[in-house]
């Protein structure tokens, strides 16, 4: 029998009681439904659990307080890793109330850039499955499969193959730590139910070598697919979910850039899915972006952007940005786009390489000679923005960042490469070398920096602000498709959010603490797109804020009725 605590919202309850069939160890067992030494006596009496736990009764904010304090006690952040999944693994309920709580100090653990390092090391501490793997091998059974899953509804899986993973590379079947990661931010960060959400492993082999020949290796040893097998398994994996969960939201992660782009386009207009590489980035360097000009007092057509990298996620960016010259300014679709230059590991994207370009980069070509240096091209572009998305450490160097200053009084440099190591620039470099004057925003997260008595706080250009709340959007208001139009829509919601305040410490983005309220913001904007493009299936409510609220999760525990 399913336990109808899975069900519970949608009944929408102020103090629900929820059916449970499930008794003594096997609903100790159960982390949807565990709560550990926090059953009330009258529950451990009606389950059979008296004597299988302490006689304490603890309060859940006890219980938080004894989690934390085992967490401060590991002495690595790969440890506090472990430590938080073992929890996930055993409480739910209580994983996610101390994630709510600590969200800004437990947001590196969880995700970037500790997550990294658990995927790095996934083979050698992993304790128990979570999610779905879908290997290669197993193709004929993927749409059998599909119905081992546990839960009848899934509202939002986040599948990756592994192939690029933070700016790691090819991790192979290690990847799993991300979706797993993903979806607790979802859950977390907008309300998304955990038993409606499901990470998903694509196991399409690897070219690490290295890790095909670590005995505790979990994925497939194989060298990854050819491109045709490759769409095989990807389409193959769609189908499959789609049969079951045909409302469900697909989200592509770290897929390398040769796939990330051709996924997209061929399921975008067929089914509910995003890339968040590429438009979550987008949607969120554009918020800080839009926080950056308030500061400056200057409008998106004046500046000219240079990304050093030119992968998905300058891609997803730059398109972004032209998508925002283009409705906000009134810019042509050329004149937007001549905002933006390239750089690639063979320096300039130019015209004159046009037939050796990856097509993802043609768009932004210029007419200009080589140039290979990005002092160089720096001097000859004076750009007014600098993305790092090249996953390059240091690349931004005191010379690079001073050279961007001489030509402007408040360079924009964002340094998103991930994890920290990867960062083209640290926050400290960019302000000690630009004097403060530098507007900075980080992928991986930066402590405060003083400069001249001030001290400045860098933001996070976290996709965290932007895809909780989409996902949440599209579940909540049964859109049949993401569109550019609604990431946009999100992306200026979030810069909107930001404070003076917040502007003034230098701080792009809003503070994490608030990220319910921005994720029900982000949703209701994204709801707003789809009901005046006619994209949901349902009627629109009246309060759209007051409707989304309702249907977020909150990890507390509800009382048990036997059954
Ligand atoms: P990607 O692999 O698609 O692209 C990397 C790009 O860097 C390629 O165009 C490559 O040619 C270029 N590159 C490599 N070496 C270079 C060099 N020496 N000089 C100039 N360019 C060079 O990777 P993707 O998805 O675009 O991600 C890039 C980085 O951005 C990663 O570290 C990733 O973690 C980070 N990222 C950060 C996000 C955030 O902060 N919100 C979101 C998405 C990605």
């Amino acid at each position: 029998m399913q336990d109808p605590v899975r069900r519970h919202h949608i009944d929408l309850q102020d103090d629900p009681i929820l059916p449970v069939s499930k008794r003594g160890k096997a609903l100790l067992s159960d982390p949807l439904l565990n709560k550990g030494t926090g059953f009330p006596d009258s529950e451990r009496d009606a389950f059979g659990i008296r004597g299988l736990v302490p006689p304490q009764v603890v309060s859940i904010d006890d219980q938080v307080q004894r989690v934390m304090e085992n967490f401060h006690r590991k002495d690595s952040d790969l440890e506090r890793y472990i430590h938080l999944e073992a929890l996930h693994d055993r409480n739910e309920t209580l994983y996610y109330r101390v994630l709510l709580k600590y969200i800004r100090e437990l947001t590196p653990i969880v995700y970037t850039p500790t997550v990294g390092k658990a995927c790095q090391h996934f083979g050698h501490i992993y304790r128990r499955a979570r999610g779905m793997y879908f290997s290669a091998g197993e193709l004929p059974y993927f749409t059998d499969m599909v119905h081992n899953w546990p839960e009848p509804e899934v509202d939002v899986i986040v599948v990756t193959d592994g192939s690029r993973i933070l700016g790691l590379g090819d991790l192979g079947a290690n990847g799993m730590g991300i979706p797993i990661g993903k979806l607790a931010l979802y859950v977390v960060g907008a309300g998304v139910y955990p038993c409606k959400t499901l990470p998903v492993l694509l196991d399409v082999g690897t070219d690490n070598v290295a890790l095909r020949d670590d005995p505790l290796y979990l994925g497939e040893r194989i060298p990854r697919l050819a491109d045709d097998a490759f769409f095989e398994v990807v389409e193959s994996f769609v189908t499959a979910v789609q049969s079951r969960w045909p409302e469900a939201l697909i989200q592509f992660e770290d897929f390398s850039n040769n796939h990330a782009f051709p996924l997209l386009e061929r399921y975008r207009d067929m089914v509910l899915c995003f890339n968040d590489d590429i438009q979550g980035t987008g949607a969120v360097t554009l918020a800080g972006l839009l926080s950056a000009l308030r500061v400056c007092g200057e409008p998106l057509s004046a500046q000219r952007v240079l990304f050093f990298g030119a992968g998905s996620a300058a891609r997803g960016i730059a398109d972004t940005i032209v998508a925002a010259a283009m409705a906000q300014d009134g810019l042509s679709l050329d004149a937007a786009r001549h905002l933006i230059w390239m750089m690639d590991s063979e320096g300039l994207v130019t015209q004159e390489r046009l037939d050796r370009l990856a097509p993802h980069k043609r768009d932004y070509a210029h007419n200009e000679p080589p140039a290979q240096d990005l002092l160089d091209v720096i001097g000859h572009v004076k750009p007014t923005v600098l993305i790092g998305v090249s996953k390059q450490p240091d690349a931004f160097s005191e010379p690079v960042i001073r050279e961007m200053h001489r030509h402007t009084r408040h360079p924009i440099i964002f340094p998103l490469s991930n994890p920290t190591a990867k960062a083209e620039c640290t926050a400290e470099q960019a302000y000690h070398w630009t004097n403060g004057a530098v507007l900075f925003a980080s992928g991986s997260p930066f402590k405060p920096v003083t400069v001249g008595g001030r001290i400045f706080v860098p933001g996070q250009c976290n996709n965290l602000y932007i895809f909780p709340g989409v996902g949440m959007g599209a579940v909540t208001f049964r859109i049949r498709r993401i569109t550019d139009q609604m990431f946009l829509a999100a992306a200026r919601t979030l810069a909107d959010q930001v404070g003076e305040e917040s502007l003034a410490a230098g701080r792009l983005l809003p503070d994490l603490g608030a990220i319910r309220e921005l994720s029900a913001r982000i949703a209701v904007a994204v709801g707003e797109v789809a009901f005046n493009e006619g994209l949901t299936t349902m009627k629109r409510p009246p309060d759209l804020l007051t409707y989304v609220k309702q249907r977020m999760f909150y990890p507390s525990y509800v009382p048990y009725e036997a059954v």
